[in-house]
């Protein structure tokens, strides 16, 4: 993983990161000579501490809060706090009149120094219990050995069940039973694509995984996981699930979910991967469960909720509901409860959730919608072949118009010039004829909508629009064939209208150099085949002009005095083919 940090002291990171948590929630304080997050002062309840090596932010320190955690205690980056750090949480910065619940994943450092730290409590007369949460099915018992399972991301459901049922004012004995409850029914699995960069130390080069490749079961410390291999991400999730649900596998079959468990699904970020990309994720995760496990989890959460640092991967736990045995207080109801702490990101309610079946989904839209009719009349079949000749030089110039936005823009201005174009040719294999010319341009203008995207498909839309409503209202008062002088006026108006919305003029390098020349001879000519002469000639002349709207600025380099602006060009083309088409 990337060596790139804005903070590279480790020291610094951590002591700063702990001092923003405070920043973002007024209602917790925070020791910074202990590493200690901790709730303000607060009505009587169970406290619940957990904590751990840092670089698994949100976890711990910004899961304290109302609701959530009462103290977290952090290490330095990967490596668990000392016991005396834990002891001054336990004895001196969360309430122990009611009891304290400790929560540690299952790592040697954290189960011995949170263990010293429960003992010592209690040698002090509180009440302590700990919870030990090894929910990670990434190894097998074979491979795992001694090693144990790990704790992962399953953890939050732990610490959040145990934190909403302690806010509920529930005893320590209750508490204790229903979080070892929702451990005992976690399994949780990850897998990444490279091992993280710790900030201020070397990176390991040996074992870097190779383009391609993911390793599955890595744990959140660069931990080795079960094996490497080149897959894809339905192939990736399917072993991660057969690793999780499989009771057969005699090795792992750590859980026994079925198709009759009620279920929660969360797909936790292990802080490398785009919000973008853990949606894809989290659906091809949801689809497989239903598909090949017949399981239709009852709340699903994606996001992050423990990290590696930034590490480039994601971790895949399922919990399965088990009854608490507590009325009002079931896991589903304490798992949905707010929780004023700022790393907890899961934000529907209880009610959201059970409502989602009631409501019939909306049915589809109809596609199209109603069109007024117009007095206005084409020839359907001179339109027709008109448009087609139109398309087909827009299709045939996208290689020109693709190298020059290569060179002067992003390029991919031909590509959507021809998606659009091929698109309306699809519509019109199934469009009914009509001499109606709006009922023919709102066709058209629907398919531009929704198959041209970007800037250019935004100024087509908007003045393909403006051009229906400019020709609507020019449109005589019985049916009539569209004269060049209706044209022209709606033309007028519909440019206009697009001022509105772009500030581009003539001589600013965009596809108005080649509109504007067009509509100004139409309006004067009245002769299509000159305004599209000019609309070429436009266009031609933007070789050497300066960009000063659009991306072409911001790319900036020196071919634009050798190539067109690609979007002039391209409706040049069109208003050719146009032109041609009229002819025929
Ligand atoms: C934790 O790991 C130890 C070995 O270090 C193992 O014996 C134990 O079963 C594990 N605990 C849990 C809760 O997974």
């Amino acid at each position: 993983m990337s060596s790139k940090h804005f903070i590279h002291d480790p020291t610094h990171l951590v002591t700063t990161a702990l001092l923003s948590v405070p920043h973002t929630n007024p209602s917790v304080q925070c020791d910074i000579a202990n590493k200690i997050i901790y709730r303000k002062p607060h009505a009587p309840q169970v406290s619940i501490v957990s904590g751990g090596g840092s670089g698994h932010e949100p976890s711990f320190v910004s899961f304290v809060g109302p609701g959530l955690l009462s103290g977290a205690v952090a290490g330095t980056i990967f490596a668990s706090p000392s016991a005396e750090q834990v002891r001054r949480c336990i004895l001196h910065r969360v309430p122990r009149d009611k009891g304290v619940l400790v929560v540690v994943m299952n790592y040697t450092g954290d189960v011995l120094n949170f263990g010293m730290a429960v003992e010592k409590a209690r040698a002090q007369g509180v009440e302590v219990d700990m919870v030990v949460v090894g929910d990670d099915a990434g190894v097998g018992r074979a491979k795992g050995g001694k090693v144990g399972r790990r704790g992962i991301a399953g953890t939050v459901f732990v610490l959040k069940v145990a934190g909403a049922l302690a806010a509920r004012g529930a005893s320590l004995k209750d508490v204790t039973r229903v979080a070892q409850l929702v451990a005992d029914n976690t399994v949780s699995i990850g897998s990444s694509l490279s091992h993280v960069h710790v900030p201020g130390r070397r990176d390991p080069e040996e074992d870097e995984l190779k383009e391609g490749e993911v390793e599955i079961g890595m744990g959140i410390h660069n931990e080795a996981g079960s094996e490497r291999k080149k897959t894809d991400l339905p192939g990736l999730v399917k072993t991660m699930l057969s690793h999780s649900l499989d009771t057969a596998d005699q090795d792992r079959s750590f859980s026994k979910i079925t198709e009759k468990d009620e279920v929660v699904l969360l797909v936790n970020n292990l802080g490398g991967v785009s919000p973008l990309e853990l949606g894809g994720i989290t659906n091809e995760v949801v689809e497989q469960l239903a598909n090949e496990f017949k399981i239709k989890p009852v709340r699903i959460l994606a996001g992050t909720f423990m990290t590696s640092l930034n590490g480039l991967g994601f971790s895949i736990s399922l919990l399965k509901v088990a009854d608490t045995g507590i009325a009002e207080a079931s896991v589903l109801e304490l798992l949905d409860a707010p929780a004023e702490a700022s790393g907890w990101s899961a934000a529907i309610s209880s009610s959201t959730w059970t409502k989602q079946g009631d409501v019939k989904q909306q049915e589809e839209q109809a596609t199209s919608e109603e069109v007024q009719p117009s007095n206005l009349r084409v020839d359907p079949n001179l339109a027709r072949s008109a448009l087609t000749s139109a398309l087909n030089r827009v299709i045939e110039v996208e290689p020109d118009v693709t190298k020059y936005d290569t060179i002067v823009g992003d390029g991919d201005c031909g590509i959507g010039l021809k998606r659009g174009a091929e698109s309306i040719f699809k519509m019109l294999e199934t469009a009914k004829s009509s001499d109606d010319l709006l009922i023919f341009l709102n066709n058209i203008i629907q398919v531009v909508e929704v198959s041209m995207d970007g800037t250019s498909g935004a100024i087509y839309a908007i003045f393909l629009n403006a051009l229906a409503h400019g020709l609507r209202q020019n449109a005589p008062s019985s049916a009539q064939p569209v004269t060049p002088q209706i044209w022209a006026k709606a033309l007028e108006s519909s440019l206009q209208a697009l001022g509105k919305y772009t500030p581009a003029q003539p001589g600013d390098r965009t596809l108005i150099d080649a509109l504007y020349p067009f509509i100004k001879t139409l309006s004067k000519t009245g002769n299509i085949d000159d305004a599209s002469k000019a609309a070429q000639k436009g266009a031609q002349e933007t070789k050497g002009m300066k960009a000063s709207l659009g991306r072409t600025v911001y790319v900036g380099g020196e071919g634009f005095q050798e190539v067109p602006d690609p979007g002039a060009h391209g409706l040049a083309e069109l208003l050719l083919g146009l032109s041609d088409g009229l002819k025929k």
